[in-house]
C-alpha cells in the first residue's frame, strides 16, 4: 500500500484472481487436435496485421505449462481463476466431432486448479470462432446459434462437474465492432446491417447457452461478460448528452438490457429500426431472450468512453458507423497511463457499479478484467524484477472506489486482474504487458513482478 492510503477490509470470502482465455494462452502443440480458428487463419493470410507478426499460434504456452502456471496462481493469492474452452480445440470443425485431447487437457487444467483451493470460472467463447464456421458466414448466419448451443451444451455436460461459474461470451460487443464496422478483426468488414445481425445471433445464442446451462444443472450460476465502459458526455449540451446516450445503447445496453433484463430497450430498437437495420427477429426468439437471463455478470473496465456530438451526419450511400452517432472527445488534462495511451478514470468502476445497482436490481456480479497495459515493461527491471509500482497503484486505486461503491450496497462479489502472466492479445499481440508474472518470449521462463508479490498480499489480507 502507498504511504498516503488506509486500509480497506474487503467482505468476507470476497474473492481475488485474474482472468485469461484459451486463445490467448494454449498456444498450439503437435499433436493437440486443436482446429484452425478465425485468428489462425487471419495470421495465415495476412501475418502482418499483428505486432511484430507474432501470431495465435505463439501464446504463453499454457498448453505445456499449466502446471507450473497454476502454481502461480497460488504464489500469487489466487482464490479465483477465469479462462476460457477453444471452441475450435474442443469440437475442431465446430460442430460433430470432438477432440478427446482437449477434453483430457481442460479435465486436467480444471482439476488442478480445484484442487489448489481456486475457484474457476470457465468462459465458452473469446472472439474465437472455429474457422469452419466463419467460412459459413460466421455469425452473421443464423444457423451458427445451434451450433453454439450444442457447443455450450456439450462443454456443460463434459465438464460441470468441475467447474464453479460459466460464462457465455467475453464481451461480445467487440467482435460486432472491431469485426464488422471498424476493419479491425477477421472478417474485417463494414457493414451496419451486418453488424446488427452478428449482435442479435449472439445474444441469442448467449440466452440459449443459459438455457442448456440450468438444463443440464438447474443450480449451476451463468453469467455473460460486458465491457461496461461508461459513456461520459463531453457537455451538457442536449446533442453531446444525446450522443453519450446512443453511445451506451451500442456498447453496453444492447447486451446488458437482454442479458440481464430480458428485452432490448426500445429508443435501441426504434433506432436500428429508423436505420432499416432490422434483423430478422421472431417471437419465438425474443421469448427465448426473455426466459433464460444470465444469474450475474462478469464486468471488464478498463477506461472510459468520453464522447461529444458527431461532426457529421450520415448521407445515404456511405456506409454507416458508430461515428454518425457519437464522436470521440479528447478530454483535455485527462489522468493517462502513457504505456498503453489509454486514459485511467478510477471512478468509472464506481459508476458502473451504482449503475448496476439503481438500474439492473442489483445483480450479483464480479470485476472480470481490469488492468494496466504496458509498452516496453522491460525498462521497468531492476535487479531481475520488473518494479511495476505504476501497476500496484491502478490496481490499488480502482479497489478504493470498488470499496466505496459495495460500501454504498453494490453486489459486486470478486475482482479478477487481465491478466496473471503476459500474454499474447489479438492484434497487439505481446506489446502491452498486463502480467503479474512476466514471460520471457526466448525462454518462456516466468518470473513473478512486484505486483505478483504484492498481489498475494492484497489477497491474504483481503
Ligand atoms: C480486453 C480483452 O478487452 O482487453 C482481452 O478481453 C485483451 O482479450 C485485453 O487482451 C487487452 O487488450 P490490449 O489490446 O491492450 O492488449
Amino acid at each position: 500500500m502507498t504511504k498516503d492510503k488506509v486500509f480497506y477490509q474487503f467482505p468476507t470470502n470476497f474473492l481475488w484472481g485474474s482472468s485469461t482465455s484459451g486463445p490467448q494462452s494454449e498456444g498450439i502443440e503437435p499433436g493437440d487436435g486443436k482446429g484452425q480458428n478465425n485468428w489462425d487463419y487471419w495470421y495465415s493470410i495476412e501475418p502482418e496485421r499483428f505486432h511484430n507478426k507474432i501470431g495465435p499460434s505463439q501464446t504463453s504456452t499454457f498448453y505445456k505449462h499449466y502446471e507450473k502456471d497454476i502454481d502461480l496462481l497460488v504464489e500469487t493469492g489466487h482464490t479465483v481463476f477465469r479462462t476460457s474452452i477453444q471452441w475450435s480445440r474442443l469440437i475442431p470443425t465446430g460442430t460433430g466431432e470432438i477432440n478427446q485431447e482437449a477434453v483430457s487437457f481442460y479435465r486436467s487444467v480444471f482439476s488442478l486448479v480445484r484442487a489448489k483451493g481456486i475457484q474457476l470460472f470457465v468462459n465458452l467463447y473469446h472472439f474465437d470462432l472455429p474457422y469452419c464456421l466463419q467460412e459459413k458466414g460466421g455469425w452473421e448466419n443464423k444457423e451458427i446459434v445451434q451450433a453454439y448451443e450444442a457447443y455450450a451444451r456439450t462443454c456443460f455436460e463434459l465438464f460441470d462437474d468441475l467447474v464453479d461459474r460459466w460464462i457465455t461470451f467475453n464481451e461480445p460487443i467487440v467482435p460486432v465492432e472491431c469485426g464488422y464496422l471498424g476493419n479491425y478483426h477477421y472478417p474485417c468488414k463494414v457493414d451496419a446491417k451486418a453488424a446488427v445481425a452478428v449482435a442479435y445471433h449472439t445474444q441469442l445464442a448467449s440466452s440459449l447457452a443459459v438455457k442448456a446451462c440450468h438444463e443440464v444443472n438447474p443450480h449451476k450460476k451463468i453469467a455473460i461478460v460486458l465491457n461496461l465502459t461508461p459513456a461520459y458526455p463531453r457537455s451538457e449540451q442536449a446533442e453531446d448528452i444525446k450522443a453519450a446516450r446512443i453511445a451506451e445503447l451500442f456498447q453496453t445496453k444492447s447486451f446488458l438490457d437482454p442479458s440481464v433484463l430480458g428485452e432490448y430497450p426500445d429508443e435501441l430498437v426504434e433506432l436500428i429500426d429508423a436505420y432499416g437495420l432490422m434483423p430478422e427477429v421472431s417471437d419465438e426468439e425474443l421469448a427465448i431472450i426473455k426466459e433464460n437471463r444470465v444469474d450475474f455478470l462478469g464486468v471488464n473496465y478498463y477506461q472510459p468512453l468520453r464522447v461529444q456530438a458527431p461532426t457529421n451526419s450520415w448521407k445515404e450511400g456511405e456506409p454507416l458507423t458508430p461515428e454518425h452517432f457519437f464522436a470521440p472527445y479528447d478530454m483535455p488534462g485527462k489522468k493517462m497511463n502513457p504505456h498503453r495511451g489509454w486514459e485511467i478514470y478510477e471512478k468509472g468502476i464506481y459508476d458502473i457499479a451504482i449503475n448496476i445497482k439503481e438500474n439492473y436490481y442489483n445483480i450479483e456480479w464480479f470485476v472480470t478484467e481490469n488492468g494496466m497495459g504496458v509498452e516496453g515493461e522491460s525498462a521497468f527491471k531492476d535487479n531481475g524484477l520488473i518494479q511495476d509500482d505504476y501497476r500496484i497503484e491502478f490496481i490499488e486505486d480502482h479497489l478504493i472506489e470498488l470499496h466505496r461503491a459495495i460500501q454504498e450496497g453494490a453486489n459486486c462479489k470478486g475482482y479478477m486482474l487481465w491478466t496473471f502472466i503476459d500474454c499474447w492479445s489479438w492484434l497487439n499481440a505481446y506489446k502491452n504487458r498486463y502480467g503479474l508474472v512476466e514471460l520471457d518470449l526466448d525462454t518462456q521462463e516466468r518470473i513473478v513482478k512486484k505486483s505478483g508479490k504484492w498481489f498475494k498480499k492484497l489477497s491474504d489480507a483481503n
